[in-house]
């Protein structure tokens, strides 16, 4: 059998990855919270070694079938968490100063492709078998998506949203009347970020974020969308700065700004993996629904009631 710190620190550590993400609440059968509470009860250094650094608290409030357990972000004194995945990547230079070459776009996006893929930095980071990622798609996409880092898949692959998360949001591309080919597909970093465990991905650094966002503004200033969709919270930070205050719940649904352009924030598809309720779809395309508005695209009645 499991052993049960192990089992209870990789729940613990998906929490935290699907906190980055924006999640601020997840649902929990009755009965699986009480099996929860024994446990906790019956095994004390799970209790005093984890639960209440990482800022899990059960919400007071019910619904008629189940009971929440809201993960709240943690206040600035608790931000230690014993649960938190390990960076172990080599300290990191000052973000990167360079400018384009005149040319045009495929010749300024090829240019600054062998720039990252050669960048000692970003290769100085990878894991063993893992390569640098560099954003890909239409140099003339109207939309560009901008994630958080590759995953296993990705860092493999070499390519962007290539995994699970990614054949997602090509479903919501494709319910937008989008494809891979028609955007662009950022990522916040160039590679997956290292920790000390076989299994998981740790949310990236924000010094991580940093030295990268000179790479993504590059590749914005050349396809020059006219609208980027931010997924997740972590996308939204490593775009318009870090803000401890920032709830993704309040963000989305509403215009923002990057590099003068108009910016939408959503849930990253790994939420909706992890918690594909039909309120948190309906978000998501609501937020996709005013994209395509932006975009002049039209929406069908059909499309308008999906999720409803
Ligand atoms: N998640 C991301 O944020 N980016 C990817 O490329 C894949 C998964």
């Amino acid at each position: 059998m499991m052993n049960l710190t192990i089992a209870t620190q990789a729940v613990l550590e998906e929490l935290s990855r699907m906190r980055s993400e924006g999640v601020d609440r997840i649902f929990v059968q009755n009965h699986t919270l009480k099996e929860l509470e024994s446990l906790l009860s019956a095994n004390s250094e799970i209790e005093n070694n984890y639960a209440p650094e990482d800022g899990l608290t059960q919400s007071s409030g019910s619904t008629q079938k189940s009971d929440y357990l809201a993960v709240e972000e943690p206040k600035p004194k608790d931000v230690k968490s014993p649960a938190k995945i390990k960076n172990v990547a080599p300290a990191l230079p000052s973000p990167p100063s360079f400018e384009i070459p005149e040319g045009n776009k495929e010749k300024k996006w090829e240019w600054l492709r062998q720039k990252v893929l050669e960048c000692e930095t970003c290769n100085g980071q990878l894991n063993p078998s893992g390569k640098v990622v560099f954003g890909e798609g239409n140099l003339d996409a109207e939309l560009f998506l901008c994630g958080e880092a590759p995953g296993a898949e990705e860092e493999i692959a070499g390519s962007p949203f290539v995994g699970p998360a990614g054949e997602l949001l090509m479903k919501i591309l494709n319910a937008m009347g989008l494809n891979r080919e028609k955007v662009y597909l950022g990522n916040i970093l160039n590679w997956r970020p290292r920790h000390e465990r076989a299994y998981g991905n740790r949310p990236p650094t924000r010094e991580e974020m940093e030295f990268c966002l000179p790479y993504l503004r590059a590749q914005l200033e050349i396809v020059q969308p006219k609208v980027v969709l931010a997924l997740g919270k972590t996308a939204t930070d490593g775009l318009i700065g870090h803000d401890p205050k920032r709830r993704l719940n309040q963000m989305r649904g509403t215009w923002h700004e990057v590099s003068d352009l108009p910016m939408m924030v959503t849930y990253h598809p790994s939420y909706l993996l992890h918690n594909p309720s039909r309120t948190s779809k309906r978000k998501v395309w609501e937020d996709c629904i005013m994209v395509m508005e932006k975009l002049r695209m039209p929406v069908s009645d059909k499309q308008k009631a999906f999720f409803l």
